[in-house]
Formats: structure tokens, sequence, C-alpha cells
């Protein structure tokens, strides 16, 4: 099963990412974490990363392709993967086609969560994810049974540092201004899947878990 998760910042994307990755065993790309992880280690990478990030703009796309076709490669994805937030542009569209054919592999399907703007900003800014797992909890929407504490590991909770107001909105604008094309792209070649991501966490997964069904490759 080869998918991509779409959706604006907020959406829910690595939320229902964690349970896919649970209930259908594939990878989870999530360049967002990638990038992150980079920053954090300080690698040429990182430091060229790190002030799109810290503003909320993209990463520029040759960047982004280039991380995206070395992890594609790597042989726990030769049975499915699941990329989350590539592709985010045309042409980043338009190279993962090319990598895709390269490796004579095809995209499934495309599931685009969707949420209205003004939920978003709610969602980014009471994030909270787990130091140590990476657990993704939300204050108000799904808090942990100990404020400050992963259920699942006992680690600490931290928020990231693009979570604040301003850049927040900034992330918001960028990712609409290219969402429209996008979605067409993906439409227009048959692969869209969209999904109301204003239900509950589990009613989601459930519509995810409907659409996904019947994919075997
Ligand atoms: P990235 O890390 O991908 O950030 P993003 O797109 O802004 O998306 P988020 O991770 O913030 O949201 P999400 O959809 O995963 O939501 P989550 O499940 O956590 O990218 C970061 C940066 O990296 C970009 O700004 C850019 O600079 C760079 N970058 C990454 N990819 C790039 C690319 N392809 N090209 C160029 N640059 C790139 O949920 C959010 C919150 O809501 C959580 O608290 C969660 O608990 C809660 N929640 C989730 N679902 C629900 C629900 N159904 N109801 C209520 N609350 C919910
Ligand atoms: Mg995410
Ligand atoms: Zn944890």
């Amino acid at each position: 099963m080869n998918i991509v998760l779409m959706g604006l910042p907020g959406a829910g994307k690595g939320t229902q990412a964690e349970r896919i990755k649970a209930e259908f065993g594939i990878p989870h790309i999530s360049t967002g974490d990638m990038f992150r992880a980079a920053v954090k280690q300080q690698t040429p990478l990182g430091q060229e990363a790190q002030k799109y990030l810290d503003r909320g703009d993209l990463v520029p796309d040759e960047v982004t392709n280039g991380i995206v076709r070395e992890r594609l490669s790597q042989d726990d994805c030769a049975h499915g993967f699941m990329l989350d937030g590539f592709p985010r542009t045309v042409p980043q569209a338009e190279s993962l086609d090319e990598m895709l054919s390269e490796l004579s592999r095809e995209l499934d399907k495309v599931i685009v969560i969707e949420v209205a703007r003004e939920r978003l900003i709610e969602r980014l800014t009471g994030r909270r994810i787990c130091k140590n797992c990476g657990a993704t909890y939300h204050v108000t929407f799904n808090p942990p049974r100990e404020a400050g504490v992963c259920d699942q590991c006992g680690g600490t909770l931290y928020q990231r540092s693009d979570d604040n107001e301003a850049t927040v909105a900034n992330r918001l604008d960028v990712n609409i201004k290219q969402s429209a094309p996008l979605l067409n792209y993906y439409k227009q070649r048959n692969k869209l899947v969209t999904i109301d991501g204003e239900q509950a966490i589990d009613k989601v997964f459930i519509d995810v878990k409907a659409a996904l069904r019947g994919q075997s490759r």
C-alpha cells in the first residue's frame, strides 16, 4: 500500500499516521519529522532547513525532493509506505511520480484530511508531543492522563517551536496557497479521497480505514 496523507497544518496527518502505521505496518515518512530531526542534530540539511521551519515557510523543493527520494529507496519501503506532508507543491508531486516510476511503483491513494482553517489554530497551539516516543496529544481534544506526561511511555511532553500563533498563521497561509492546484493534480489522476477531519480522532480513523480497504499493494 503506497499512500499520501494530505491536509493543512494541524489537520491530523501525524495523529492518523500513528494509527495507520499500527494497523497496516507501513513506514510513516513525515518530511516535517525528518527536517526537525536534522535541525536537532545540526546536520548541513538541518542548518539549511531551520530558517524555513522557524518562519513556517516551505523548504525549497529540490531539498525536500532529495530527502524523500533517498528515504523511499530504503528497504523498509519495499512493501509500502505512507508519506505525511509530502508532496505539498505540484513540482513535488511531479517529482514523486518520477521517483515512483523509477522504482516501478504507483500511488494507491491520496487521503486528504479536511478541516476548516479556523479550527486549526487551536489544534496547533494546544498540541503537545512526547520527547521520547513522539506520540501526539492535545491539551483539550486528546489530553494525556497526567498533564505533561506521555500515557504510552511516561516521557515528558513538549511544544513544537513552530506552534506559536505567528508561525502557525504563516504556515496556514503558505499551505492554503499551495493546496488547490495540488488537490487538482490528484483529482485528475483519480487518486483523491477526502475525509472529514472535524470528527473525533477515532471517527476520522474509521473513515481512513474504509478509504484504504481493498488496497493491498
Ligand atoms: P510538518 O511537520 O508536516 O507540519 P504541518 O504540515 O504544519 O503539519 P502538522 O504536523 O503541524 O499537523 P498534523 O496534520 O500532523 O496534525 P497532528 O496530527 O499533529 O512540517 C513542518 C515544516 O517542515 C513546514 O512548515 C515546512 O517548513 C517543512 N516541510 C515539511 N514538509 C515539507 C514539504 N513537503 N515541502 C516543503 N517544506 C516542508 O494534530 C494537530 C493537533 O490536533 C494535535 O494536538 C492533535 O492531538 C489534535 N488533533 C488531531 N486530530 C484531531 C481531531 N480529529 N479532533 C481534535 N483534535 C485533533
Ligand atoms: Mg505532523
Ligand atoms: Zn511517549
